[in-house]
């Protein structure tokens, strides 16, 4: 055997080791990342999607809307049960017009002096009947200044429940929270509370669109600009 046979050989012997060892790594090297790495994008658009849906849905409302409090807590329930009606608070002057929220004049009918023991009362007592001060109620329904709504033409007229437009008020115990758009400084209930505009009773909202809706249901037709428009 000469002694390049000899390297020859060696060189081979190397080779092949170095051969051996190259595709021990390769077979040794995991086949699995392929399989995890194609659900990074899916991962990472699950977690934009979410997170999205979170500043769309649960920041941006909380950022966009602010909350008051009525100035008293009234309860429908009780002064219901207390009065028979409705009409005995809210009923039509004698020219046909709405007389919406009652005023403390109706209030001193039975408020005159403190009848209970509840802190709200002695807070109407002490805030509004005694300074003979209105009580500032805040209106949940109470649409822009451009539109025209009349409630004669519907309760009267037209023989719609209250409940139709304003919900169960009647029902409750307690004043809800009143949301206002900081924007627009609208009510939220004008426009509804559900980001997605979705609608599961005829009070979530009362938008030009809804009483458009009723219109074309009821009439026939939306009727012109001007009927709602001043
Ligand atoms: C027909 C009589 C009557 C009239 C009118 C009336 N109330 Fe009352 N109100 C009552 C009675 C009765 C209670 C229960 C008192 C008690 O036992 O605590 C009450 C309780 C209350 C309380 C305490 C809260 C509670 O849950 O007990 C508040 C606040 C109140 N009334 C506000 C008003 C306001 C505001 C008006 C005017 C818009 C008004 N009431 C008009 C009879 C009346
Ligand atoms: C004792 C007087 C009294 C009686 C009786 C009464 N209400 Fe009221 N109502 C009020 C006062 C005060 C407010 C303002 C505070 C509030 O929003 O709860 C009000 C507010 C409302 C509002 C809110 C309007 C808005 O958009 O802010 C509706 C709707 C309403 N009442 C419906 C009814 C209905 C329906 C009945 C009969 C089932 C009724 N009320 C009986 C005193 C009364
Ligand atoms: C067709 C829908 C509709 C019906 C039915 C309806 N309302 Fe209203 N109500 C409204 C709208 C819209 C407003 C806001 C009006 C505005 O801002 O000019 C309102 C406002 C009010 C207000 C506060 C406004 C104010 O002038 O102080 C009260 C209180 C009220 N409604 C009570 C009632 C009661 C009680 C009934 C049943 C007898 C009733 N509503 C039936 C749509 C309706
Ligand atoms: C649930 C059904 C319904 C809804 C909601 C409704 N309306 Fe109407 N509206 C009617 C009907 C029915 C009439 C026709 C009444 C009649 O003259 O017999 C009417 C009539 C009117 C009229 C004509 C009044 C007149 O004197 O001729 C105006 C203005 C009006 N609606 C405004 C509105 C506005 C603004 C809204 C939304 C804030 C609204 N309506 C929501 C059913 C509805
Ligand atoms: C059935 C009653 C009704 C009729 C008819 C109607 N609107 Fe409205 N419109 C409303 C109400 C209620 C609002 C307030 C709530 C809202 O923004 O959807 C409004 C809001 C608007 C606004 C936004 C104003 C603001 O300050 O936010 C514009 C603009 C408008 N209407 C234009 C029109 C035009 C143009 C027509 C005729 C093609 C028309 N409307 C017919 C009821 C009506």
């Amino acid at each position: 055997m000469s002694t390049t046979d000899e390297k020859e050989q060696a060189v081979a012997e190397e080779e092949q080791t170095g051969d051996e060892e190259a595709a021990e790594e390769v077979s040794v090297e995991p086949v699995k990342p392929g399989t995890w790495r194609f659900l990074i994008p899916i991962a990472a658009f699950a977690v934009g999607f979410v997170s999205h849906l979170f500043v769309g849905w649960v920041i941006f409302p909380q950022l966009l809307y602010g909350k008051k409090q009525q100035p008293i807590d009234f309860n429908h329930k009780l002064h219901v049960e207390e009065m028979g009606e409705c009409e005995g608070c809210h009923y039509f002057r004698e020219d046909g017009t709405f007389a919406g929220i009652p005023t403390l004049a109706s209030c001193l009918e039975c408020h005159e002096e403190q009848v209970g023991e509840h802190p709200e009362e002695a807070k109407l007592i002490k805030e509004y009947v005694e300074p003979g001060k209105e009580i500032p109620w805040l209106v949940y329904s109470r649409q822009p200044q451009c539109v025209f709504f009349s409630h004669a033409a519907h309760v009267v007229k037209g023989e719609m429940e209250c409940t139709t437009c304003h919900g169960p008020v009647g029902d409750s115990d307690h004043t809800k929270p009143y949301y206002f758009n900081r924007l627009t400084k609208y009510s939220r209930d004008i426009w509804g509370s559900n980001p997605a505009g979705y609608k599961k009773h005829t009070w979530d909202r009362m938008k030009m669109d809804d009483c458009a809706e009723c219109h074309e249901e009821k009439t026939g037709h939306q009727g012109a600009c001007f009927q709602c428009h001043k």
